[in-house]
């Protein structure tokens, strides 16, 4: 494997095949299997589970991983392309994405989305620059419109739980959050859902509707897998018969790159804090999931996360197992 950039990319035989390998990683450890292998980590963005968990990755199987992020004490680094860099960066991605490489056996790259134009962040231009100046097998950790490895994960947590690929309810449901945040985990996290087959509805109030392309794209996955997908603004309607309600926080579509408009829209939808009450048309055994992190009483509350339904925290350490199956591929092979 060279690219692991987006599930739309592999056959479910592929994925299904990852997940057996993470499977049996994960209860049969190899810890000499990466021996003197290096993974070389870029982290233009925060993170707390992908970069700990593709460490502990490495680590298990008996290699090693080095993380750069701008919070350590590393030149400032410019991201655009073609400016004159006479402000206070002092380095360009441009050198410093394939040095970085360079050291390493693969490379994982996290680099969010700019939010201004709704047209490159689809394209995810950035990545696709980063994929030109580098030789290496590549892992996008999360670029401006995908997450593969947040989506992998998940659908391990949902084979192991036992939800239905086809005739399975999966609503991928909008929640508050007081910034507009990316759309890579909704556009992973839909297309991934209908790739297992899934009947999926995305939940959502006016104004932030997915993008056409995203949909589309799931859409398809959905016919050619045996699932469905629709859309609604109907909480009620969209969450009866579900198996699992996935939250997520999202920007307004329709002010895309326009902060204030996205904050006026947002300003009204405050009871989008996932409770109790919204799981009373769901299966008596719905699940929440979510990729984290979440706000606590601002996108789900303390009770839906506390109780039973939540399987935030398995979906997390499945983050480690399946990127293990990840790495495994990418740097050992079949
Ligand atoms: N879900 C996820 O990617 O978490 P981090 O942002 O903490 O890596």
């Amino acid at each position: 494997m060279k690219l692991f950039n987006d599930l739309a990319d592999f056959s479910v035989e592929e994925i299904d095949d990852l997940l057996t390998l993470a499977r049996r990683l994960d209860e049969h450890p190899e810890p000499q299997a990466l021996a003197g292998r290096v993974l070389a980590l870029l982290f233009l963005n925060p993170s707390l589970r992908t970069m700990s968990s593709f460490q502990a990755a490495m680590i298990r199987l008996g290699g090693s991983a080095f993380v750069i992020s701008p919070e350590m004490s590393i030149h400032g680094l410019e991201t655009r392309p073609g400016i004159v860099m006479d402000g206070a960066a002092a380095e360009h991605i441009r050198e410093a994405v394939p040095v970085i490489a360079s050291y390493g056996d693969a490379i994982g790259i996290r680099a969010f989305a700019q939010r201004q134009r709704l047209e490159d962040d689809l394209a995810d231009s950035e990545f696709q620059t980063f994929r030109s100046l580098i030789d290496k097998p590549m892992i996008n950790m999360e670029s401006a419109i995908n997450h593969p490895c947040q989506a992998l994960a998940d659908w391990k947590t949902m084979d192991e739980l036992g939800v239905p690929r086809q005739g399975g309810k999966f609503v991928l449901s909008w929640a508050y959050h007081p910034k507009a945040l990316p759309l890579a985990v909704p556009s992973a996290v839909v297309h991934m859902a209908c790739q297992r087959g899934m009947d999926v509805t995305v939940l959502r109030p006016e104004g932030f509707e997915l993008p056409t392309p995203i949909m589309d794209k799931a859409r398809a996955a959905a016919e050619a897998n045996g699932g469905s997908l629709q859309e609604s603004a109907d909480r009620h309607e969209a969450i009866e018969g579900a198996h699992v309600v996935y939250a997520k926080e999202w920007s307004s579509t329709r002010h895309y790159g326009d902060r204030l408009g996205d904050e006026k829209l947002r300003r009204e939808l405050v009871d989008w804090c996932i409770d109790d009450p919204w799981f009373q048309p769901a299966r008596e055994d719905c699940r929440l999931m979510h990729c984290l992190p979440v706000r606590r009483g601002v996108a789900v509350s303390d009770r839906v996360l506390d109780g039973p339904r939540s399987v935030v925290i398995q979906e997390a350490r499945n983050r480690m197992v399946a990127q293990m199956a990840v790495v495994y591929r990418m740097l050992r092979g079949s």
